[in-house]
Formats: C-alpha cells, sequence, structure tokens
C-alpha cells in the first residue's frame, strides 16, 4: 500500500485537499436529497460554544473554521496525520492545528469536552484503538460524535472504476484499508462506551451530465487502488470517460444514480 514516491497512498491522497474539496463539493451538489453531515453532527452535539473541541482527521477545517466563524468561545483543535491539513487548521484564526495519528494521540488523558472524528475512522487500520484513545483523551460526561459511510457507498461508480483499473493491472486489494462502517461501528461503540446514539441517513448521488460524474470518480480513486501517483492512472481516466460520456450518449435524458449514506453516531463518555 506504497505509492511509487515511498510514501504510504493514503499520506499521497491528502497530501493537498483538492481530492477531498471535490468529493465534499460533489455530495453537497449531487446529492438526491439534501446532504449535511456537518449540520448533522452539530445537532448532535448541542454545543454551547464553550467546550474544548477537538476534531481528528479534520481535513481542510472547514468544521472548525465554520464553529470559529459562529462565535465558539472554547478551544479548538483539528488533529490530522497529513501536514497540509494540520496547516489548513492553523491557518483559521482561533483554531489549533497538531499533528498526530488517532491511534496515538499526544493529550493528556481528559482532556477535551466534546472530540469528533468525521469521515476518519475508517482509514484508521486499528479503529478499536482510536476509539480507545477517544476516550482517554475525552472527559467523563464528555461527547464523541463519529461519522462513518455506509458499506458500499456508490457502488455503481466503484464498481466502473475498478473494472477499467482491472484492465491495467490494477488490483482493489492494493487500495488502503476501509476498517469500518456504518454496520460494524455501532457494535465497537457498544464494548467501549454503551448503547450509541444513531442517525442514519440513506442517499444518493444523482448525476444528469458525464462531467461532474467524472471528477468524482477520479477523487476516489486511490480509494480503488489507483495511487496518486501511478503510472496508469491517467490511462484509467481516459477510459473510464469515453465510458461514462458513451452511457450519457446511450441513455439521454437519464440520470445517474448512486446509492450512498452515513451514519453519525453520538456516545457520551462514561464516568
Ligand atoms: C475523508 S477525510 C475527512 C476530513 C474531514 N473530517 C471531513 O469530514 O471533511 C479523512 C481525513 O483523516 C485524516 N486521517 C487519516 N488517517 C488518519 C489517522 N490515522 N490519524 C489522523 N488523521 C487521519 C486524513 O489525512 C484526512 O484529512
Amino acid at each position: 500500500m506504497t505509492s511509487r514516491t515511498g510514501i504510504s497512498q493514503l499520506e499521497a491522497e491528502y497530501a493537498d485537499p483538492s481530492a477531498l474539496r471535490v468529493r465534499i463539493d460533489t455530495h453537497r451538489q449531487f446529492s438526491e436529497r439534501p446532504d449535511d453531515p456537518h449540520a448533522d453532527v452539530l445537532a448532535a452535539l448541542k454545543l454551547d460554544g464553550t467546550e474544548y473541541l477537538a476534531d481528528i482527521g479534520c481535513g481542510d477545517a472547514r468544521f472548525l473554521a465554520d464553529l470559529a466563524a459562529a462565535g465558539h468561545r472554547g478551544p479548538l483543535l483539528g488533529v490530522d496525520s497529513a501536514p497540509a491539513m494540520v496547516a489548513a487548521a492553523d491557518s483559521i484564526p482561533g483554531v489549533h492545528g497538531v499533528r498526530a495519528d488517532a491511534a496515538r494521540m499526544p493529550f493528556e488523558d481528559n482532556t477535551f469536552d466534546v472530540l469528533t472524528a468525521r469521515h476518519m475512522l475508517y482509514h484508521v487500520p486499528e479503529p478499536a484503538t482510536a476509539l480507545a484513545e477517544f476516550r482517554r483523551t475525552t472527559k467523563p460526561g464528555g461527547t464523541i460524535t463519529l461519522v462513518v459511510n455506509r458499506p458500499r457507498t456508490c457502488p455503481r461508480i466503484r464498481e466502473l472504476i475498478t473494472a477499467h483499473a482491472a484492465t491495467y493491472g490494477i488490483d482493489p486489494a492494493d487500495a488502503p484499508p476501509y476498517t469500518v462502517d456504518s454496520d460494524t461501528l455501532p457494535p465497537l461503540l457498544d464494548e467501549l462506551f454503551g448503547a450509541a446514539r444513531l442517525l442514519h441517513r440513506d442517499n444518493a448521488l444523482v448525476f444528469e451530465s458525464p462531467d461532474p460524474l467524472i471528477r468524482f470518480a477520479e477523487s476516489v480513486f486511490t480509494f480503488d487502488g489507483i495511487a496518486p501517483d501511478h503510472p496508469h492512472r491517467a490511462a484509467v481516466l481516459t477510459d473510464l470517460t469515453a465510458d461514462i460520456e458513451d452511457w450519457f450518449r446511450h441513455h439521454p435524458g437519464e440520470a445517474w444514480r448512486d446509492p450512498k449514506g452515513y451514519l453519525v453516531a453520538t456516545v457520551t463518555v462514561p464516568a
């Protein structure tokens, strides 16, 4: 699972936030029903604005930027393993970025009032270890909110990508591991915290023209084993583009629909 430059595929994927931004923007613009995990997390947290809040795997730190802009007065921490994401967090007034692995965090026990880990736990090789770290670093009575995808999210486009990648000898098993989803997270939480409060959101991406679908497909290549620096990446994209354009040509007036969804799970840290 190493890219040709020697760094892990995941590190290469998150070396800059561009692909992540394409994915976030696609979900915002092309979902069948409104898709707003950010709002769902805020609704679950019921913040009063004074909490010490750590967002683990903060990505481009939009969530923290919005909290800061809304006048959150407690400390805001963006934690990520990717230097570009830490820099994004650090560039926001009122937010501090820290580079760390979710499974080994450099924070004292009982530090945070609130911890969020949105769309990141599935990247961690041992999610139970990260969850234990989340519990250790959050105060008793504090809140932890996690977001993970449902299994087999966007299967149609993923199958098409994998089929084209296979013609260049690319095996999806070479993709970074995907370790937890909306089916497997609740039992893990049960074990560590007791029953979680669960909000399941089922939805679909719907595309009425090829370009945004092609852009989205390219933004998930890494997760099907096509590393950012893979020598056949451009060729797979060319073939896939032709195939998608062909599909729209042969299905006039029809939209491409791909099911997806996520789970927002919230727990209270036991005393
Ligand atoms: C899919 S992005 C989600 C970003 C953001 N939470 C969001 O929902 O938009 C996953 C983020 O988790 C980070 N990440 C992956 N594995 C990590 C780990 N073991 N520890 C900390 N951060 C990690 C990545 O660098 C990336 O920024």
